[in-house]
């Protein structure tokens, strides 16, 4: 998968992507990034990015030109890339839709600044709007991180086999369980029983038991997604 992310900030990606996961994907050719400074597709003398919208109100807007400039460019490095937008009036980013976005040839993110970027890239370039959630940053920078993160882990050969994608909370549509490590004793508080007792089945149930508990205790919206069986469905009437 190779990632190329359109920015005014192509430094704060370089510590983040440094490190990790994103190292190791990179490391073992599974994911290339590529960042690119939208200022450099400006033919003006001041380089300029931004201009003031239309019709009046606060703040700057992306210019539509160097952008378009910059898509263009980067799109004869990723071919047949989907274009994103990271932006508050998105859609919600959810691990179905990282899943969606693991499975694409390669994404081209387009980090927004300012008060916002030219209606007409949106409808020219870009085939996903996305938000990480109902806040407002002080750009796309830390959203496009956020998608290349938990798109990155997803992509088979990336994790090893002790870190699966799997098991993680949502990977079921569910929660994950609570864990424990050593000492069995801490701070006068017992590592559960079952995890102690080697019998698998055991764990299991337990385990599954508590996904369910506390996926209805702090987001009952998903469990209306997840794949519940009997069992599970019994254990959440009990
Ligand atoms: N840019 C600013 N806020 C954002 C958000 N919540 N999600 C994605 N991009 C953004």
């Amino acid at each position: 998968m190779r990632f190329d992310i359109l920015t005014l900030f192509p430094d704060m990606f370089r510590g983040p992507f440094d490190e990790s996961i994103i190292r190791r994907g990179q490391d073992k050719g599974l994911i290339q990034i590529g960042l690119h400074q939208i200022r450099d597709y400006t033919v003006d003398r001041h380089r300029t990015v931004d201009d003031t919208p239309y019709g009046g109100g606060a703040g700057m807007l992306m210019k539509p030109e160097p952008l378009a400039a910059a898509i263009e460019s980067v799109k004869q490095l990723n071919a047949d890339a989907t274009v994103l937008l990271t932006t508050p009036q998105g859609r919600p980013f959810t691990h179905t839709l990282a899943q969606e976005l693991s499975l694409k040839p390669g994404l081209i993110i387009l980090c927004g600044r300012y008060e916002g970027v030219d209606e007409r890239i949106h409808q020219h370039y870009v085939d996903h709007e996305i938000s990480i959630g109902d806040y407002v940053l002080s750009g796309g920078e830390l959203a496009a991180m956020v998608l290349v993160d938990s798109v990155t882990r997803l992509i088979p050969g990336v994790l090893g086999s002790d870190e699966s994608a799997l098991t993680d909370s949502f990977g079921d549509g569910l929660l994950e369980y609570p864990q424990y490590t050593r000492p069995p004793e801490f701070n006068g508080l017992a590592v559960p029983a079952p995890l102690l007792s080697g019998n698998h089945a055991e764990i299991a149930k337990w385990r599954r038991e508590q996904a369910l508990r506390r996926t209805a205790e702090r987001r009952p919206d998903l469990l209306a997604h997840a794949a519940l069986s009997a069992a599970d469905r019994l254990f959440l009437r009990s």
